[in-house]
Parts: C-alpha cells; sequence; structure tokens
C-alpha cells in the first residue's frame, strides 16, 4: 500500500462480530409474531438440524454451551450412577467451563497435558491419568481444530469410560471426514457471540442415545417428569393419555436446572445455517492468508492443521517463541492499534483455579507454554481484506519492533 493511504480501522477488529442476514430477521419476526417463545418449531428445527449435522440422533437447546456441558455430564452421570467425588479426566488448556462442570456436577477433573502441535488434548497421557474412579473423558475441540479421536475412543472403550465432546468452539469441525459431536456420548456447542453460529446466548448437546436425550431434557427443564417436556405435550387427544400428562406435568423427578433457551435464538440460528459452508469458506481463506503473511515471520508459530482435519478456525492461535517475542508485549501493542486480542485459554493460572488446586500449572509444561505464549485473533467472516491486511501488518511490525535476538 501506498505512504498515506494506509489503512487504519476506525473501530476495534474483535475477536468476533455479529451481522444479521435479511433471513434471520425474517425468521425472529415469524418467532415474535407467533406468539410462540418458549421452544416451539424453530428450537425444534434447529435441534434437529444440528444434530444430524453432528452424526447425531437427537438435540437438546439449552441457554448455552456450559449449560449443555453441564447437563450432559449431570445425565451420565444418573445414568450410569456415579458417585460424588469419582473423576473425570479433562484437558489442562480449555477454556474453564470444560472442567467448570465437572465441578458443579460434584466431580473431580483430572487435568492432562497437551498435544504441543496441535493444543489438544494429548492422547498418549490420558491412560497415566486414569484410576478406579474415573469414569468420564472431556475432550474439547480447542480453536476449531478436533482432538485426536481415534485413540481417545480406543483408550475410553477398553477402560469402559464415557466421553463428552466439547465441541463449543469447533462446530462443524472434521476428524477424517467425520463431524466432531460422534465420537462421544455427547456432543455439546455453544451459539454465544464470537462462535460459528451466533444467536446470542445458546447450546446445543447432541447424541444418539435416546436414554441420555430424554435425561437432558428433563434435567435442563427442572427435572421435570419426561411425559411433559415442551408446552404442545398436553395436545394430545386421546382422554388417557392426556389424564396421564395433566397428573404428572408438574411432577419434578431428580435436582434439575432452568437451562431453557427461547425461539429466537433458534430462529437466529435457522437463519444463519443456510451460510454455513460460506462462513467457513470464509473463515479457511482468512486464516490461510494470515498463515501465508506469518509463516515466515520470525517468532511466531502459525496453527498446524493435521492431515485429514478440517479446521474451522473460530479464532486463529498464534504461539509466540518466547526466547524472541513476549506475549503480553504483542498482545499490548495489537490492542492499541485496535486489534482485539484474547490469550490461548489459561485454565490452570485463573485464580479461581488456583485457588481451588493450588500451584499445579508446572506438570502440565505443554499447556503451561500455550496458556502463557499465546493470544488469538479474530477469524471471523465479517473481516474485510483491508483489515486483515492491517492486522498481518501490525504482527510483523510488532515482531519486528519488540522482538529480541535470538
Ligand atoms: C471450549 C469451550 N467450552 C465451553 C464454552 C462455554 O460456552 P458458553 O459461553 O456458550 O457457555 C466455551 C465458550 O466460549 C468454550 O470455548
Amino acid at each position: 500500500m501506498k505512504e498515506g493511504t494506509k489503512f487504519f480501522p476506525n473501530r476495534q477488529i474483535g475477536v468476533g462480530a455479529v451481522s444479521i442476514s435479511a433471513l434471520q430477521k425474517q425468521y425472529v419476526n415469524q418467532a415474535l409474531d407467533s406468539g410462540r417463545l418458549s421452544a416451539g418449531p424453530f428450537t425444534a428445527a434447529f435441534e434437529k438440524q444440528i444434530a444430524q449435522l453432528h452424526g447425531a440422533a437427537a438435540g437438546v437447546m439449552m441457554n448455552s454451551g456450559t449449560g449443555a456441558l453441564q447437563v450432559a455430564l449431570q445425565a451420565l452421570k444418573e445414568k450410569y450412577a456415579w458417585n460424588d467425588g469419582d473423576e473425570v479426566i479433562v484437558p489442562a488448556l480449555t477454556f474453564l467451563a470444560t472442567s467448570n462442570i465437572v465441578l458443579y456436577n460434584n466431580m473431580r477433573p483430572v487435568f492432562v497435558d497437551i498435544d504441543p502441535a496441535t493444543y489438544n488434548i494429548n492422547p498418549r497421557l490420558i491412560e497415566s491419568a486414569i484410576t478406579p474412579r474415573t469414569r468420564a473423558i472431556i475432550v474439547a475441540h480447542l480453536f476449531g481444530l478436533a482432538c485426536d479421536m481415534a485413540p481417545i475412543v480406543e483408550i475410553a472403550e477398553r477402560h469402559k469410560l464415557r466421553i463428552i465432546e466439547d465441541a463449543c468452539e469447533g462446530m462443524f469441525t472434521e476428524y477424517h471426514g467425520q463431524p466432531v459431536g460422534e465420537f462421544g456420548d455427547v456432543g455439546c456447542f455453544s451459539t454465544y457471540a464470537a462462535h460459528i453460529l451466533v444467536t446470542g446466548v445458546g447450546g446445543i448437546a447432541v447424541t444418539s442415545d435416546p436414554d441420555l436425550e430424554l435425561l437432558m431434557r428433563s434435567i435442563m427443564n427442572h427435572g421435570r417428569d419426561p411425559v411433559y417436556l415442551r408446552i404442545d405435550d398436553d395436545q394430545a387427544r386421546d382422554p388417557k393419555v392426556l389424564s396421564e400428562i395433566v397428573s404428572r406435568r408438574f411432577s419434578f423427578v431428580r435436582l434439575g436446572q432452568s437451562f431453557r433457551a427461547t425461539e429466537l435464538e433458534a430462529a437466529l440460528g435457522m437463519g444463519q445455517l443456510g451460510e454455513k459452508e460460506a462462513i467457513l469458506a470464509k473463515r479457511a481463506a482468512h486464516a490461510a492468508y494470515l498463515t501465508e503473511r506469518l509463516k515466515e515471520q520470525d517468532g511466531y508459530r502459525t496453527p498446524f492443521v493435521p492431515a485429514g482435519y478440517r479446521h474451522v478456525f473460530m479464532m486463529y492461535p498464534l504461539l509466540v517463541d518466547a526466547s524472541k517475542l513476549s506475549a503480553a508485549e504483542v498482545t499490548q501493542y495489537l490492542e492499541a492499534r485496535l486489534i482485539e486480542t484474547r490469550p490461548t485459554l489459561p485454565l490452570l493460572s485463573q485464580p479461581v483455579y488456583r485457588r481451588l488446586f493450588g500451584d499445579i500449572e508446572d506438570r502440565y509444561p505443554e499447556a503451561k507454554n500455550v496458556a502463557h505464549n499465546g493470544f488469538y485473533v479474530g477469524c471471523h467472516p465479517s473481516l474485510s481484506s483491508e483489515e486483515l491486511e492491517y492486522m498481518a501488518d501490525e504482527l510483523c511490525e510488532a515482531a519486528r519492533l519488540l522482538g529480541r535476538a535470538g
């Protein structure tokens, strides 16, 4: 670009952006006009589509990805009669909701270090974390890249462990041609702002186990008797069925949650589904551009995509070479130039985790390295080519200005 014409953003280049299409507005208005705000036809359609796209029989829409994960684990705990204090393996690097939900379920998270190449849980380290009290593995497909599921499924089968896939960052990501969400007992997705599909708030748990589907529908709905889980469940014409429903519909059979979403979130989601491939293509193109610009830049490590994986780039993570650059200095530099950043999901150094578990980070050196020497920037479809070029220019400039001789 010529001197004097250099692009400078007039607003922050965020890690996510919201852009509402005409179809989304039409669907939201349709939901509003219908007078039906709690789970109705949009919710049912969205649940079905997300489940199908992830190779599962059913989806249960909730208020958040965290809600979906929490309910999924509670359902598994009830189905398999696990005890308080039983253990669940989780990655040592993830958004903290992945392991918070183990604590909410009165179980114990057992951390496992990550693979330094992919930043996802390292399957080779899982077996040594298994004890007689281990019941499940929660994998998290971080930044939009699937975990190495074949060895994880094999270990889980051999040790009779259940699997929850935290796919909150990995909607539509694929592992050797198979979508995530179909490897575990339950797969959980978030549609919060900045995710692949954005509905404001929202989450979906998908499963092919009808027991788990019913348990999850009950748990997210105050633990209600499954005879009545939606407001049209009492439309039965058969008087015997109707009397059964009426007598049981205000009956609560387990300790549940109030984690429902509304038709408005589902309408936003349905209005976006048709753009799925365009969204993924744009994210892939943005990531390819940033990688092309940065791969020769001294000081950065660009994302690695193993052969046979489809990375959906919910964000674009970068590691710095700590002998040459400081992630804190680079992110300060970028933020001052209106490029929003986030750290690459530090978990064990979070104040709340240090309080709960003490100083355990050194036991997980790869997670510690990524947590302290990484950051991510946005990779969403709304980024313009000027913004992407500006981001790449500033990342290179930051390395040039802030780099120490290696
Ligand atoms: C890996 C992971 N798990 C869980 C969640 C929680 O999703 P939500 O914010 O919808 O509760 C997120 C959110 O970003 C996430 O990144």
